[in-house]
């Protein structure tokens, strides 16, 4: 009789995010087979018992090719074992959980999903900037800002240019620049706020907050490490701690002490 296999949503980074039936999950699971983005801290949690398989993927590169993933599922299962497939945030959010899902479904094998805090809750909880706030925006928008090689960024700028919705930008942070320029070219206040939050909810979290028409520069002087995301729009103006915009080194450097931990 072939097993089952467990999409489990690790959160963005602290283990106190993992809901608890992740945590039952995992414990009682024969293999975990976990992504990149999955913190040490969480897997630290992981008794040492249960076997590992590592199919992290590194930016623009595909340690594990996501086809050779889903047949590494499908064998495990085969063999009648549970298996805990554990993803960073939420496996149905920009985590190709569903694409897991099909080829499991195909193989005949069953599929339960554990839902995981996605890493703009988690930067939203981290950092006390809503995602969504009366008079300041009355929706949120989750995009991605990756583009594949050589193909342009196929977001629709006119939509997302919206003074009155959030948007959230995930694995942006190599085409921040251009996503900024498109947003401004298609209405969006080049003053609009923008906070990008790498490794939020870790003990690695560090913060910068700039605007529409910095952000791709303040980035590019280097200092975030991945994964970052960005938090576009009004809200952000509600972010306590720092006052306008000081030069990039300065932000990095307070929030290194204001940050979390
Ligand atoms: C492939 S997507 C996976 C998203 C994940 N499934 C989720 O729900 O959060 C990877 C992107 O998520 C964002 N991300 C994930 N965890 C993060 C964290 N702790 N801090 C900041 N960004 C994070 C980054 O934008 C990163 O490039």
């Amino acid at each position: 009789m072939s097993g089952k296999v467990f999409l489990i949503g690790a959160g963005p980074g602290d283990p106190e995010y993992l809901t608890l039936k992740a945590l039952r999950v995992l414990r009682d699971a024969d293999v975990v087979v976990f992504d990149r983005l999955v913190s040490p801290e969480i897997l630290a949690m992981v008794p040492p018992d249960v076997r590992r398989i590592d199919v992290g993927k590194a930016p623009n590169a595909h340690a594990v090719p996501q086809d050779r993933i889903n047949a590494i599922l499908v064998d495990l299962a085969a063999r009648g074992l549970t298996v805990a497939r554990l993803k960073g945030g939420d496996p149905l959010v920009f985590g190709r959980g569903s694409e897991e899902a099909a080829a499991l479904a195909e193989a005949g094998i069953a599929v339960d999903y554990v839902p995981g805090i996605t890493a703009a809750q988690g930067a939203a909880a981290a950092t006390g900037i809503p995602l969504t706030h009366r008079g300041l925006a009355c929706g949120v928008r989750y995009v991605t800002g990756h583009r594949a090689r050589n193909r342009p960024l196929d977001l629709d700028w006119q939509s997302l240019a919206d003074e009155e919705t959030t948007l959230v930008v995930y694995m942006g942070v190599a085409n921040i620049a251009e996503i900024a320029d498109r947003l401004t070219a298609h209405g969006l206040p080049a003053d609009t706020p923008v906070m990008a939050i790498a490794n939020a909810t870790t003990p690695r979290e560090q913060r910068l907050v700039s605007q529409l028409d910095r952000i791709g520069a303040d980035v590019a002087l280097g200092g975030l490490e991945a994964p970052v995301l960005f938090i576009i729009g009004r809200v952000v103006s509600l972010y306590r701690e720092l006052p306008d915009c000081l030069p990039v080194a300065a932000m990095l450097a307070e929030t290194r002490v204001a940050g979390h931990g």
